[in-house]
Formats: structure tokens, sequence, C-alpha cells
């Protein structure tokens, strides 16, 4: 087999260093490594007493950060959730920059072992960490019309979510569906064609469910806002509309001053609201033609970017 799932080009590389404000002697997260290409770039901009740490839960982006020998740079396995959770209560220094790269890298994706692609032949797997939890053909497997339709409809926006549920449960029975080619030619014969190929929609929804991945999103953003120092930035790219609404709707509700009535008394909770951590928004950026002519990935990315503010900033 050729090279090419070795290859993931960053999208939006100088847009999120331009984001990250970044101070050379800062300490920053970058919690999606995947091939390093955004890693590497904040390192160049640190100075010998910067630090990044780098988060991924995928094994193979692990082995690929192992072999990068810099002083200034951590590799911590694991689910970005976990981890910022563990940086909150160890209250360890406070961070002048998180990333999230949401979504898979072209690694992943590209690698037909790893099951992520409705093109390319291979297990139905689909996990991101291929030491835990259970494979997309063995949940696919176990569950019923109901739980198959909700996740598709949930998580993928299918309109045709119920009829696929009931052909891939009426499949399993007669033979189980174990191969991406199989599952992707069963969703052809239900999905008309469009512009998107018929399986796009029901792929991306048992992706996000395999891998809880817009829990975990609504997890690390309420640990990022916990650990980010006063003026620290979260750059967050998103490749859909279900990831960009969270994030939207996050930044939204951290940037809005707790209201408190005029003319009467603060009390108590009023005025632990008023010192909550906010949020200030910075700005929205999509990638140009340029971008998506030479990285086809960049396509449908959203990067918002906001600042931890002192709840005394207007
Ligand atoms: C789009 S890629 C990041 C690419 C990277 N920015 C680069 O320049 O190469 C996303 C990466 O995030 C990882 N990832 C996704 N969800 C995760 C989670 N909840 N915890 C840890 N890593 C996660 C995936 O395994 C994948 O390697």
């Amino acid at each position: 087999m050729n090279n090419i799932h070795l290859n993931h080009i960053p999208v939006l590389t100088k847009e999120v260093i331009k984001s990250l404000n970044i101070k050379k002697n800062g300490t920053y997260i970058d919690c999606t490594f995947g091939f390093g290409g955004h890693s590497k770039k904040i390192l160049e901009h640190l100075n010998d007493r910067g630090t990044l740490y780098a988060i991924d839960k995928d094994p193979y982006s692990i082995n690929i950060a192992k072999k990068i020998c810099d002083n200034r740079f951590h590799i911590i396995p694991g689910n970005f959730s976990k981890i910022l959770k563990n940086f909150q209560r160890n209250n360890t220094k406070k961070i002048d920059g998180i990333l999230l790269d949401l979504g898979m890298s072209s690694m992943q994706l590209n690698n037909p072992n790893r099951g992520f692609s409705f093109l390319l032949n291979g297990p139905l797997d689909m996990r991101m960490n291929p030491k835990v939890g259970i494979k997309a053909s063995e949940w696919l497997m176990k569950s019923d019309v109901k739980s198959i339709t909700k996740v598709l409809y949930e998580f993928g926006e299918e309109r045709f979510a119920k009829k696929i549920a009931i052909k891939i449960v009426q499949q399993n029975k007669i033979k189980p569906i174990t191969t991406t080619i199989e599952l992707s030619n069963l969703i052809k014969k239900i999905v008309p064609k469009n512009k998107k190929h018929p399986a796009t929609r029901t792929f991306q929804a048992i992706r996000i469910h395999i891998n809880q991945e817009l829990n975990e999103l609504r997890e690390v953003l309420k640990y990022a806002l916990k650990i980010l120092t006063y003026k620290g930035r979260l750059s967050v790219i998103s490749f859909h509309s279900l990831e960009d609404r969270i994030v939207k709707k996050f930044i939204l509700k951290n940037s809005k001053p707790p209201f408190i009535p005029t003319g009467i008394g603060i009390n108590e909770i009023q005025l632990s609201n008023l010192k909550q951590i906010t949020l200030k928004i910075i700005d929205k950026v999509i990638p140009t033609k340029i971008e998506i002519n030479t990285n086809p990935r960049a396509r449908s990315a959203i990067l918002r970017i906001s600042e931890k503010k002192n709840i005394n900033e207007q």
C-alpha cells in the first residue's frame, strides 16, 4: 500500500498561529496533535522558556509525537476532555492558549484499516483509539433499529435514518456487516445520489457516536475555559455544523455578562456569577479559496477564536 495516509495537511495554519497570539515564553496546549502540523508551527514561535503540551487519543499520532525531541514539547496520550480536567485538578500553571482542530486526520481517514472511509474497503472500525471501546461493526450488531435511527438522525442529520437502520438490522441477522464497503453498498441502495456520497451522513454519524465526539467537545470546552489564563486564547476549528453549533453556543453563553437587576443589593449567588470567568469573542475565520483548492479537507473548516476576559473588562 502506498503512503497516502501518512500525509495530513494542517488547515488554516497561519490563521491558527495568529489566533493564539503566541507569547514566546508562554504555555500552550494543542488538544489534537494528529500529524503535528499545528504543534510544529507553535513550537517555532516559542523561545526556550516556552512550553507546548500536545494531546491525542490515537496511538499512531502518539508514536509520531514521540519522535519530536524537544524539551519544550510534551505529548500526553488520552481523551482531551479528561486531560484538561486533570490540568484543572492539578492546578498546574495557567495556560496561554488552547487549540482544538476537531475531527479526523487524513492518516485516519485514508488508512483503510481504520474503517473511517466509505470509499476504501476495510474493517468497519472507526475508533480513534483502536485499543478502547467497540468497533462500529460491533455496535451495529448489538443495536436495535431505534438506537441506530437515533444516532443517524442526531449525528448525521440523515433523512433516511430509519430505512437505513431497518436494513442494517435485517442484514446483520442474515450475515453481519463487518466491512466499510458492505455498509456503504447497503446505504447506496436506500439513499438517492446527490452532490455528496450517499454514505457520507451515516459514516459521520456512526463515527461521532463511536468516539463520543460531541460529548468530548462539550466537556473539553468547559475545562479549557477554566485553565486559560487572563487574555489566554481559545481557538477551535470545526468541520461540520453539529460541532460548530456547540462551539458557537459555548462562546456566546460565556461572553455574556450575568444579568444583575439594578436598584437592588447583590446576593451571594449573583456575586459569584459576576466573578464567573467569561470569554471575549475575537473572530471567526474560514479558509480562502486558494487553501481549499490545495487542501480540499479545509472546505468546511470554521475557526472560532475567543479570549478569556476579566470580569471587570467591558
Ligand atoms: C484533524 S486531526 C488534527 C490534525 C493536527 N492539527 C495536525 O496539524 O496534524 C484531529 C486529531 O484529534 C484527535 N482527537 C479527536 N478527538 C479527540 C479526543 N477526544 N481526545 C484526544 N484526541 C482526539 C484525533 O485522533 C486526530 O488525530
